[in-house]
């Protein structure tokens, strides 16, 4: 999908499709008026007749023989101008526009992004149309036909043309980002392997001259001492990989952000077996480290002059005779022991080698780790807010203004060391689990004993990784949020 900013006169505008955004109970916009006259009054005629509210989210599609435009969708911004609304509006207009059976679109939309919208409202407009126009069915025999729709033009003030042309661009790199991260996620375990994810980093390298991929297998990682990695790899016959993509486009000597992704691409719980009704789900495990390659595609494909390290702890976590058992001790590449008292609690596992290894190698700016950490972390926020920790209060604050401002929001939780204690163990130097009370804060804590004074946030996107029920599906999240925060960082 390609998208345009024009300035265009909406009446001599020759278009498959008019998107005509209206208020209700307020005129016509300048644009709707044009296109209003060159189509016999149709608009202002379905607008008196009740047959178009201007509702948020409502569309109508009409016919318009006579004009430049050869039909008009009409999209009701709703009475109110937050961003939820805008985002209802503009959904359901990509949608209606992308079942309109038209190659090309033109927008005059003013009414719902407002009389001075900024950027952010144009890339919203790009997203938009690429998330909802994302399809996953390359495992059906009978494919939906994808929407024809290829060309979006924006009608913008003249001014603002170069403004809003590298906004809807920009947009459409990092929604693009996000459908990289749905489709890896959305495949099934079987496809997507902890091997399938480390020929993917090496084919990237492979296209990208900024960027190098070096892979660590179970026996690198058995020399490095990561012993929780291990513990978590060992039960399956796909052999874990730690997978290092390094993305260097800044100044050779500045230091690198880095990010790192839980990459377990299915989890069964190991030995402590997780019950059956809804483990396919579990396939979504590698939610954090999906999130990681496509925040990766849009940094590479926005350019940003920035060093970026991106680390995925992929494993698969299997019950098998050579499985970690509840009780095991294992000792870590940070030198520190574990009991591990639930062999589903594996993400942590994994990620405290992936975070010093990151650390001690790379000594970054900042270290953000994203992960399907914990069903905790969905009790506490539900499925609106990813869970936020840090040790540091301007990157947690910079995280989330990003999250907020990209629509992708997270919630900052508490990483008090009135928590640590529940990792206490009488046999090893903590324990992998802190018993059934505030269990996202206290994997969050596990955590944070791997990443000293590294200035270090963990996102828990349990809840916001993916949807279930009749849409379930990978949403992409939190690569708005990480993609906006590494372009205002560099
Ligand atoms: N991948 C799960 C977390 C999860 C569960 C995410 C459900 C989304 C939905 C993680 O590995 C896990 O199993 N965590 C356990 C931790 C517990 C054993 C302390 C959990 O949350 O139950
Ligand atoms: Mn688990
Ligand atoms: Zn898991």
């Amino acid at each position: 999908m390609q998208f345009t900013a024009k300035s265009c006169a909406a009446e001599q505008h020759s278009t498959e499709l008019a998107i005509v955004g209206v208020r209700p109970e307020q005129p016509l916009s300048n644009d709707a008026k044009l296109l209003d006259d060159a189509s016999n009054g149709l608009i202002s005629a379905v607008i008196k007749s009740g047959d178009f509210k201007a509702g948020n989210g409502e569309t109508l599609l009409l016919q318009t023989p006579s004009s430049e435009a050869k039909r008009v969708l009409l999209v009701g911004a709703g009475e109110k101008d937050d961003s939820a609304s805008l985002k209802k509006a503009l959904s359901a207009m990509a949608d209606a526009a992308l079942n309109a059976n038209a190659p090309e679109a033109t927008l005059f939309i003013d009414e719902l992004l407002g009389d001075e919208y900024d950027a952010e409202r144009a890339e919203m407009v790009a997203h938009a149309f690429i998330y909802n126009g994302y399809r996953f069915d390359d495992h059906k025999s009978e494919p939906k036909a994808p929407s024809k729709l290829e060309h979006i033009v924006l009608s913008v003030k003249a001014s603002e043309l170069e403004l809003m042309d590298a906004a809807l661009n920009e947009g459409a790199i990092i929604a693009s980002g996000v459908n990289v991260a749905r489709t890896l996620a959305n495949e099934p375990g079987n496809v997507v392997t902890p091997v399938y994810l480390s020929a993917r980093a090496q084919e990237m390298a492979e296209v990208n001259d900024k960027l190098t991929t070096k892979v660590l297998g179970m026996e690198e990682m058995e020399a490095l001492g990561m012993g929780a990695f291990i513990s978590v790899a060992k039960g399956s016959v796909i052999p874990g990989q730690l997978i290092v993509m390094e993305y260097r486009n800044g100044q050779a000597d500045d230091a690198p952000y880095a990010l790192v992704g839980k990459g377990i691409t299915f989890d069964t719980g190991g030995i402590s077996l997780k019950p059956g009704a809804g483990m396919d789900e579990m396939k979504f495990d590698m939610g954090g480290a999906a999130c990681v390659f496509g925040t990766l595609e849009a940094v590479i494909d926005m350019e940003l002059p920035i060093n970026l390290i991106c680390v995925v702890a992929a494993a698969e976590n299997m019950p098998a005779g050579n499985a970690s058992k509840p009780g095991d001790i294992v000792k870590t590449m940070s030198g520190q022991t574990v009991e591990i008292l639930n062999t589903d609690a594996e993400g942590r596992l994994v990620l405290c080698d992936a975070l010093t290894y990151t650390i001690e190698n790379y000594h970054p700016r900042a270290v953000v780790d994203i992960a399907t950490l914990t069903g905790a972390c969905v009790i506490a926020l539900g499925h609106h807010a990813s869970g936020l920790y840090s040790n540091d209060d301007d990157l947690a604050d910079d995280l989330l203004s990003s999250g907020e401002e990209m629509g992708d929001r997270a919630w900052r939780m508490p990483l008090w060391d009135e928590y640590q204690p529940q990792l206490n163990t009488n046999f090893a130097d903590m324990a992998n689990i802190g018993g059934k009370e505030a269990g996202s804060v206290t994997a969050a804590c596990f955590l944070s004993r791997f990443v000293g004074d590294t200035p270090w946030a963990h996102l828990d996107i349990a809840g916001s990784a993916w949807v279930s029920g009749a849409k379930k599906g990978a949403t992409g999240r939190p690569v708005k949020l990480l993609a906006d925060w590494l372009r205002k960082a560099s």
